[in-house]
């Protein structure tokens, strides 16, 4: 059988795993019942690209797409270890698949356990444990379709609905800010439809929104710059949410919109308000290696947490508004060295300097 690995064995052996978006003309064949957004957490080959060539300098880079014949190729090329973007192909445990796979194969990877990737994917069991840890996070309920969304009338209007096990804004368009029971009625009905999972109905927080980047394990982490994001340069009558539109229709990379700002201009003890509560959720959800936090004030500017991601978008190019490339740069960090950063913070949680390719090799 050939061998699919250019010198085998003599560097260290990186695989990456991602899974690609489709091109638009794939997407467009699509069941009809298939939301518009399948595809939106999927990586282009931009960012694949992007990833192995920060990699390049730590040894050889093998690029293996998360599809079905993964686990093959994993078996057959034995990589020393996996730099993890994949957001998996189906299912609510779909960002664990991946990192499943690996400790099944005993491979060591990037990131978070399967058990962290879940629980932070589905949005109301990590607010479960958030409050359990007493850390702030909207008050919520959750509807499946045996209850209904009358559920929500204990909680005070404009209220939040989105689907429980998404992210980048999959399901939240500017629609699911809403002001009372027949709107609240009739998006839960929409979400529970198209996304066939239960909904999130949440207090709506009005206060500035920011976004926090973490980098490294516990205790020895890197808060990165807080990122504000800003409502004002949406288009007019466009709700102050980060919604869909907002991610990926109203901002483009050729004209980006300027909704953000970092370092966030806010006074030092908010910063350090925002980054300690980061920091407690990174730690109450047991993330590793980084993290992006998402986070936004009550009306009496105490920072909640909206949801946190332990899997992290990092599109390279600086004109497509990603939030955590965009801290790293404000940290003095280019895209690889962040890339690098994340690397080495897997390396040191499995006790390996990085020349020492074969120390990991026993850990397989
Ligand atoms: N309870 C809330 N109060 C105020 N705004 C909210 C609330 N929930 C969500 N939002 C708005 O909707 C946006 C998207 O919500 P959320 O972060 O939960 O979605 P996501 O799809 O998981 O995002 P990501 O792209 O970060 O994965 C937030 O950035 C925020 O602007
Ligand atoms: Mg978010």
């Amino acid at each position: 059988m050939p061998c699919e690995l250019a010198n085998p064995r003599t560097a260290m052996v990186i695989a990456v795993l991602f899974n690609l978006k489709p091109a638009t003309e794939d997407q467009s064949t699509q069941e009809e019942e298939e939301p518009p957004d399948s595809y939106a957490e999927w990586d282009d080959l931009e960012t694949v690209l992007a990833v192995r060539d920060a990699l390049s300098s730590e040894g050889e880079v093998v690029l293996i797409e998360a599809n079905e014949d993964c686990f093959d190729r994993l078996r057959r090329i034995r990589p020393d270890i996996v730099f993890n973007i994949a957001e998996g192909q189906r299912g609510l445990s779909r960002e664990s698949h991946v990192p499943s796979m690996l400790e099944f194969l005993g491979i060591p990877y990037t990131g978070s356990s399967p058990l962290t990737l879940s629980l932070c994917l589905d949005k109301a069991r990590c607010k479960e444990i958030l409050v359990y840890h007493a850390i702030p996070t909207p008050r919520f309920v959750l509807i499946d379709d045996g209850s209904s969304a009358e559920k929500a009338a204990q909680l005070p209007f404009p209220l939040m609905v989105k689907p429980v096990m998404e992210g980048s804004s999959k399901g939240i368009t500017n629609d699911c800010l809403v002001w009372n029971m027949d709107d609240c009625r009739r998006q839960t009905a929409k979400l529970l439809r198209l996304y066939r999972q239960p909904v999130l109905i949440e207090e709506f927080l009005p206060g500035s929104e920011f976004t926090v980047g973490v980098i490294g394990n516990y205790p020895d982490v890197q808060v990165l710059p807080i990122v504000a994001i800003r409502f004002d340069d949406l288009p007019p009558g466009a709700n102050p949410i980060y919604s869909y539109e907002a991610k990926w229709v109203w901002d483009r990379a050729e004209a980006p919109l300027g909704i953000f700002s970092c370092p966030a201009k806010i006074p030092s003890d908010l910063a350090r308000q925002i980054a300690d509560t980061a920091v407690l959720a990174f730690r109450a959800l047991d993330c590793r290696d980084w993290c992006r936090i998402d986070m936004r004030l009550d009306a009496q500017g105490q920072p909640h947490i909206l949801e946190i991601n332990p899997l992290p978008g990092v599109l390279p190019d600086p004109n497509q508004n990603s939030c955590l490339p965009k801290a790293a740069r404000a940290a003095g960090m280019t895209y690889n060295q962040l890339i690098r950063a994340v690397f080495h913070a897997a390396l040191n949680r499995y006790g390996v300097a990085k020349t020492q390719p074969r120390a990991l090799r026993e850990h397989n």
